[in-house]
């Protein structure tokens, strides 16, 4: 009785909308105390979705410390009744176990297949005997001589009929240049040509913007989003054809409207020797009836598409933080000029590149970037979904259909793995005493996934950068612009937010 007098009084005083603030006030306070000591603060109703969102500027950097202090497992708990969990994790003995003794297990999953629709049945997006069918195909294409012929060939050309012509260019006139977009730029053109036997030109002197390349490179942005959102935001958005769901399907419209035409005109030009991808496809596996998509122009159309997402922004993330951090240590950029100069065949030509044979030989070179991708992984995180329930080797008990990220970002930052220095950028930890590469499991040096779906493209990766990182280094002086904020961007693929902005010099080693 007493109570309930007390209860209306209160009422009298306060308005409930007063009390429920209050309550409001209360419940936060008390989440608050309870997770100020920890770095993941879980709110009612929400979970742990206002903190990532708060984090999402830096995600790499944010899930790693909360890995680094965790034991390198969390568990990441959504808003209620939205079933967003996912298991991140950067320890090793889980990723060897997810990429390989357990790969029957851990499939791309249905999240991973909605968010890549446009992948279409690439390699990228399949599982079983899809994915195999396009490994299959892939992997026997690029040990082909002639298509690795082809593919040294086109990028040589591109070397010197584009990216050589721009940094002369912006030696004389003093220009300050984006290095991130001119790479963007090259390798757009280069995967065109290898892909589609077709050269965009985005890399000249006036910068032209291209449409497809724009809309090609609009969907990024899109998958991170995708990932972040939960599923029935961005899928409302996208019913309702608003925000960026909106410009996706515009982009994606531009994209497979230029792809289909390319396609066409492929097709038309059959019989004649060309080593293309698509090419080499039309001749060899079209015609045997195998391939398991019965439209033939969209299973050209999703191979093209996967390859173009494969080998363009991996590569062109790779080289700009390459630049970054040859450009920032002195030493190290010393020790890579005095490695080509010691390799170079003859001083007396005018020198400006390095065929293959000779880059293969550069071990220092090589050593710098591996280095960069341990620190910067182009893919900083991989997708995985369980088929069955399991337990991992760190402990942590998995249901079946449970999504798990592991960060590539994070296994190259490990302490455990790489020593204390292991945050240094240090191309001498890849160096053995007599001089050659050290081998790494690619469990740890993660930067090309591990186990059955290890990256196809990694040596035409390592040639193309060293064919790239060469040329410039041997005729340009690259300067950091002073005080250039180097942040990653909010997207699936490790760029810089802000690119990188340089100023060039001539120089002849
Ligand atoms: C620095 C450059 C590159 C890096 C760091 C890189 C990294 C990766 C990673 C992490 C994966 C696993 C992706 C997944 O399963 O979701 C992958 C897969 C793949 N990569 Fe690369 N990649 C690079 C360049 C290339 C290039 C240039 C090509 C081809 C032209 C290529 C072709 C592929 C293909 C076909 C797969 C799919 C393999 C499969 O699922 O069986 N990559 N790559």
């Amino acid at each position: 009785m007493i109570f309930l007098l007390n209860y209306y009084k209160i009422i009298d005083v306060f308005s409930i909308g007063e009390i429920l603030l209050a309550v409001f006030i209360f419940i936060a306070i008390h989440y608050w105390r309870i997770n100020r000591n920890t770095p993941m603060t879980i709110w009612p109703i929400m979970g742990m979705l206002p903190s990532l969102i708060h984090n999402v500027s830096n995600f790499p950097d944010y899930i790693n410390s909360l890995l680094q202090q965790n034991g390198g497992t969390i568990i990441f708990e959504g808003p209620w009744l939205t079933k967003m969990k996912i298991v991140f994790t950067s320890d090793s003995m889980n990723v060897q176990h997810i990429t390989s003794t357990k790969f029957e297990n851990y499939g791309k999953g249905n999240d991973f297949e909605e968010i890549f629709e446009v992948l279409g049945d690439g390699i990228f997006r399949s599982d079983f005997h899809i994915w195999k069918y396009n490994r299959t195909l892939l992997h026997s294409i690029f040990k082909q001589e002639n298509f690795q012929v082809f593919l040294h060939k086109t990028i040589e050309k591109k070397i010197f009929s584009s990216l050589l012509v721009f940094l002369d260019h912006a030696c004389k006139n003093g220009l300050q240049v984006d290095l991130q977009d001119i790479f963007h730029r090259l390798t757009f053109d280069n995967i065109c040509s290898i892909v589609l036997g077709s050269d965009p030109l985005c890399l000249s002197i006036d910068l032209p913007e291209i449409e497809c390349e724009r809309a090609f490179t609009y969907a990024d942005n899109t998958f991170f989003l995708r990932h972040v959102k939960p599923k029935f935001f961005w899928k409302l958005q996208k019913w309702l054809q608003i925000g960026d769901e909106k410009k996706f399907t515009e982009n994606r419209k531009i994209v497979d409207q230029w792809l289909y035409s390319k396609i066409k005109s492929k097709k038309e030009m059959q019989g004649e020797q060309q080593f293309d991808l698509v090419s080499i496809i039309l001749r060899q596996s079209i015609g045997d009836g195998k391939n398991p998509i019965d439209d033939e122009n969209k299973f050209l159309r999703d191979t093209s598409i996967n390859l173009l997402a494969a080998g363009r922004d991996t590569i062109g993330s790779a080289l700009t933080w390459f630049f970054w951090l040859v450009a920032t240590h002195p030493i190290v950029e010393a020790k890579i000029l005095e490695e080509i100069k010691e390799n170079l065949p003859s001083r007396k030509d005018n020198w400006k590149y390095l065929g293959v044979e000779v880059l293969n030989k550069l071990t220092y070179l090589h050593g710098t970037i591996c280095e960069v991708l341990r620190l910067y992984p182009p893919l900083p995180f991989e997708h995985k979904s369980s088929l069955k329930s399991d337990v991992l080797p760190s402990g942590h008990k998995i249901k079946s259909n449970t999504k798990i990220l592991y960060s590539l970002y994070s296994v190259g930052r490990m302490e455990k793995l790489w020593g204390e220095d292991c945050l240094e950028f240090k191309p001498e930890r890849w160096i053995s005493k007599k001089g050659g590469i050290i081998q790494v499991p690619s469990y740890k040096f993660i930067a090309f996934n591990a186990g059955p779906r290890t990256c196809l493209g990694k040596d035409i990766s390592f040639i193309e950068i060293k064919m790239i990182a060469a040329s410039i280094l041997m005729n340009y002086q690259i300067q950091v612009v002073e005080d250039h904020p180097i942040i990653p961007s909010i997207s699936v693929i490790l760029h810089m937010r802000h690119g990188l902005k340089v100023n060039v010099k001539k120089r002849s080693i």
